[in-house]
């Protein structure tokens, strides 16, 4: 995605270099003497392989700037409430039994779940768009008693489809000559989990348009949403590039060219056909498409996901910049594989990427065939109970997580943001980043690195709380907070309000705030899985002498907040609602 988000003391700009075609940007400090310290000019040099040499540049502040980016690409859009909860995945279920066993895992021990991933292993010899009938005999039914606990199943969907005659969607697509060829005619093939397979062109409407339909197939086995895998495309080759060849040919909406243009694309091209075919499929339900590969104009259909990150230490530090930068580029919604893909993660490593993705958009424990477990229960009763901690906490802070996704698709502000967001005038937090904004409320500081249990944290102006002491800090300026095994330090910004979960049911969004100045908050309540709009809901505080009251702001005036509301900071009987 080639776009790239400056921030310096004049201003904060974006610049999106519109082509599809490969290319790099080196970026060069600027020398020694020619400035002093951050003033120092730098410079940025782009050389792309084709295409047109066109830049689209936006400037302002970074909330101005990413509401400009969401204006030209179109807003990001918004996941159905349950895609906010926690996901767990693992390629290498096998069975629905072992699905069965996993969940009754949470359940028993009273682990908030809202979503089940099946990857390639529930295809019938890794086809898209079928299921293995011996190890998933009642997919249907499965799907049937996992919603009636309110957990969801998501579906793998991998675009390359086995070239084999039978394969009913091999054989439909033949019939609309739906594959890529090369230039003589001939189809591509590829290897890809299949075996040998071929690939539908994406940029060409009819073919997305067949593939739409082909969710339908998902839809019947009780699906509710869909993760879009391999789509580079990767094709697996032992020397050069795992993809298709340069010379293959696409239809590139009607202008024909080849897969040097196209490839950055296809990942888009796909969720889009996805996209399209599901609100045509099931139009009363907020499609929840979501893609390891993606380009700018992504979030618009569909969401991201931080691919195959390695297990280690690098990799937990490497999922909150993956998720800061893509936010900053206009994907909002994404989430790094808890654990790591690939490996077996010490218990303290686990938890704290656990603790991290809790407060990620996308929250989802995932792991390879031959990685180690990552279910809570596999790293000892002591990895139990945190991690509960974090799950139940996800849980209260989901319509916080509801009214992040509206505001990202009403304003394009991402829900992950740097410290510098609403500062960038201020140096020291350009140069933090291992710690985020949560929106405006919220400022988390993970743990990045093994044996810690205090950290330094970097606040923005304004008055902090520690959500877990009620201690008061001044920003701007440097703190220590201790960050035990048991949780993260996190803390709150004084006056926003932000809406969390009533303790007695999940999802009835209370509202908590914070005194402060005669400020308020918005809270932006779920109006299920459709298109409704929902009403904001601005709520402001004040003082009335030694009273605190907190108010819903209506156009006919005030009125008492319809909500309970909870406020933190305060000596008991201060506050009147
Ligand atoms: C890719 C994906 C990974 C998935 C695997 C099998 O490596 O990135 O998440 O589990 O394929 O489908």
């Amino acid at each position: 995605m080639p776009v790239q988000v400056v921030v310096a003391d004049a201003a904060t700009h974006l610049v999106f270099h519109d082509t599809s075609w490969d290319g790099t940007v080196t970026l060069r400090e600027g020398e020694e003497g020619a400035g002093s310290g951050h003033d120092r000019a730098g410079t940025c040099e782009l050389r792309m392989d084709g295409g047109p040499l066109r830049c689209w540049v936006m400037v302002g502040t970074p909330a101005r700037v990413l509401r400009a980016w969401a204006a030209l690409t179109g807003a990001p859009a918004l996941p159905p409430a349950w895609a906010l909860g926690h996901h767990h995945a693992r390629w290498g279920f096998g069975s629905e039994q072992e699905v069965r066993r996993i969940v009754s895992g949470y359940q028993e021990r009273g682990l908030p779940l809202d979503v089940v991933h099946l990857d390639i292993d529930h295809y019938d010899e890794h086809q898209v768009f079928t299921v293995d009938q011996d190890a998933f005999p009642k997919l249907p039914q499965l799907a049937e008693d996992l919603r009636r606990d309110g957990i969801r199943l998501v579906s793998i969907v991998d675009p390359a489809v086995k070239a084999v005659p039978g394969n009913a969607v091999y054989d439909s697509g033949t019939a609309e000559d739906a594959f890529v060829r090369d230039a003589s005619g001939r189809l591509v093939r590829g290897v890809v989990w299949p075996g040998e397979a071929v690939f539908p062109d994406f940029t060409h409407a009819r073919v997305r348009k067949w593939w739409g339909g082909l969710y339908e197939e998902r839809l019947g086995q009780g699906f509710s949403g869909f993760w879009h895998d391999m789509n580079e495309p990767t094709s697996f080759a032992a020397f050069g590039e795992s993809t298709l060849p340069r010379s293959a040919r696409h239809a590139l909406e009607g202008r024909g060219g080849d897969h040097r243009e196209a490839h950055n694309v296809y990942g888009l091209c796909m969720a889009r056909a996805g996209y399209e075919g599901l609100l045509e499929l099931a139009p009363r339900e907020r499609p929840f498409v979501f893609s390891r590969s993606g380009w700018a104009w992504h979030a618009a259909l569909r969401r991201h996901l931080v691919r195959d990150v390695t297990t280690g230490w690098p990799g937990l530090r490497a999922s909150l910049s993956l998720v800061m930068g893509l936010g900053l580029c206009g994907v909002p919604y994404s989430g790094p594989d808890v654990g790591g893909f690939d490996g077996s993660p010490s218990p303290e490593l686990y938890m704290r990427w656990f603790q991290l993705a809790a407060y990620l958009p996308l929250f989802r424990t995932h792991a390879s065939l031959r990685a180690g477990r990552r279910e809570p229960w596999e790293f000892g009763p002591v990895v139990l109970e945190h991690a509960r901690v974090a799950l139940v906490e996800r849980r209260r802070l989901l319509p916080y997580f509801v009214t992040l996704a509206h505001l990202a698709r009403l304003t394009g502000a991402p829900y992950v943001r740097p410290l510098w967001w609403s500062a960038p005038e201020d140096r020291a937090l350009r140069d933090c980043e291992d710690a985020f904004l949560l929106g405006d409320c919220l400022l988390v500081a993970p743990v990045l690195d093994p044996g810690v249990d205090r950290r330094a944290v970097q606040l923005p102006r304004g008055r902090w709380y520690d959500t877990a002491t009620g201690r008061a800090y001044e920003g701007p300026g440097q703190i220590l907070l201790d960050a035990p095994m048991s949780r993260l330090p996190v803390l709150a910004r004084s006056a926003p309000s932000s809406p969390c979960a009533g303790r007695r049911r999940a999802g009835t969004g209370g509202v908590g705030t914070r005194p402060g100045t005669h400020r308020g908050g918005l809270v932006v309540p779920d109006t299920g899985d459709g298109e409704d709009e929902p009403e904001i809901e601005r709520y402001v505080t004040r003082w009335e002498g030694r009273k605190l009251v907190v108010e819903l702001e209506r156009e006919d005036g005030m009125i008492a907040s319809p909500r309970p509301v909870r406020i933190r900071g305060l000596d008991k009987g201060s506050a009147q609602m």
